[in-house]
């Protein structure tokens, strides 16, 4: 949906996915390397809006990604369908 223009998702680069070593976290890594994704992936990908997915639970994700400039948007939710039950992110 990202790459058709006429998408409401047209020219997003997604950031996530980032995981730290439980004796690492805290440290700033998390944030170092989201930012960094967020910098580059601007670049190379032209991209108009930068989004992250987090589960509302996940404090540390959540303040991660607010900590690099991204804001909850009350109006945007994402639903995910899992015939197996397992979660696609954290
Ligand atoms: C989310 C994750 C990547 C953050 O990495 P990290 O290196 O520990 O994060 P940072 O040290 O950069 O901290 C970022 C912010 O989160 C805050 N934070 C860290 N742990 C927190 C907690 N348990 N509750 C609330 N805030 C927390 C930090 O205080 C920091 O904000 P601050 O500098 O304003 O105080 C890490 O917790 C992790 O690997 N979690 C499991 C995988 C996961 O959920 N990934 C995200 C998928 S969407």
């Amino acid at each position: 949906m990202r790459y058709h223009e006429e998408s409401r998702l047209a020219g997003v680069y997604y950031v996530g996915s980032v995981s730290v070593g439980t004796g690492d976290r805290g440290k700033g890594l998390g944030t170092l390397v989201t930012a960094l994704s967020i910098r580059d992936g601007i670049d190379v990908f032209a991209c108009k809006r930068v989004i992250g997915i987090a589960q509302p639970s996940n404090a540390p994700s959540r303040a991660m990604l607010e900590k690099c400039g991204l804001f909850v948007d009350p109006d945007r939710a994402t639903i995910i369908l899992s015939t197996s039950g397992a979660f696609q992110t954290r």
